[in-house]
């Protein structure tokens, strides 16, 4: 299937790590341009040597994604190098703890809001007007089942991961007769090379049994990759999705089924 995604140009928050790093990787593998962004100057300078690797250009736009200037900043220097910005991929998030609203701490809760909602809408409205001028664009959001679901013991990130469902969908409508499409993916429980030292330690991920433990609410019977996730984004980026918009996609190996 011929993905026609060389030359394209891509932003991907969030992308010095896990999910975001691995959906830069691939759409690299695709020809894809990739502009890391996060915040960390030496993780954001390994990603672009490993978009590179995979056989196309990229740079690190160090942006803390929940201040405007720094968003608009991190646009304008993708349209200098790369011309244009055909895809966003919106994998940021602000750490969590898991504990229910009475125990966590309230100044942990912005954060969350911010990384996830203002982080989106800040790049959307950002890039506006490039996406709406070349008449196509694909916004693909990283939510998470906890979104779609609620989660006990992650309160303030399931409304954040819930409220971006509902503004994919809004952008989807608003953005759709300009040919943009908007579109969310949904996680549940996925490893990523950063976290795999910390499933094994406190989950007994590494074991048999663990495995077991962890994996007996997946119908699959196991967690997902953040390649599996990445190849949604990379579908989702392509000329194959095109009339699909508005979105919901859980790769989360059956834990939701809506
Ligand atoms: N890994 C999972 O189990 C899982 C499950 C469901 C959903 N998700 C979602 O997938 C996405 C990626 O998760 P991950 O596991 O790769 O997490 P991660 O922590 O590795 O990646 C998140 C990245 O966002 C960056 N970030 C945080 N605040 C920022 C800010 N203000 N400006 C710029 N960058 C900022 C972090 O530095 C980090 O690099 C997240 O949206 C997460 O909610 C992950």
């Amino acid at each position: 299937m011929d993905l026609n995604l060389k030359g394209k140009t891509a932003i991907v928050t969030g992308s010095t790590s896990g999910i975001g790093r691995v959906c830069a990787r691939q759409l690299a593998a695709e020809g894809v341009n990739v502009v890391i962004v996060g915040r960390n100057d030496e993780r954001g300078n390994k990603v672009v040597g490993e978009c590179k690797a995979a056989g196309a250009d990229a740079i690190f736009c160090k942006t803390d994604i929940t201040d405007l200037g720094e968003v608009e900043a991190t646009v304008k220097a993708a349209v200098d190098k790369f011309g244009k910005v055909d895809i966003l991929v919106h994998s940021a998030a602000a750490p969590f703890l898991i504990m229910k609203l009475k125990d966590l701490p309230v100044d942990t809760w912005d954060s969350a809001i911010k990384v996830a909602q203002y982080g989106a809408m800040y790049f959307v409205k950002a890039l506006n007007e490039t996406m709406t001028a070349q008449r196509s664009g694909r916004i693909i959001i990283i939510s998470s089942d906890a979104g779609r679901m609620g989660d006990a013991y992650q309160p303030v990130y399931s409304g954040a991961k819930g409220a971006l469902i509902a503004l994919s969908k809004s952008f989807a409508q608003d953005l759709g007769p300009a040919g943009i499409t908007c579109n969310c993916i949904c996680p549940a429980l996925t490893v990523t090379e950063e976290d795999l030292p910390m499933l094994i330690d406190k989950y007994g991920y590494g074991t048999d049994e663990g495995k077991k433990k962890l994996t007996r609410v997946y119908p699959l019977r196991k967690l997902g990759m953040a390649e599996d996730v990445a190849d949604m984004a990379v579908f989702l980026a392509s000329d194959r999705a095109g009339h699909v918009t508005g979105q919901t996609i859980s790769v989360s190996g059956g834990f939701t089924m809506m």
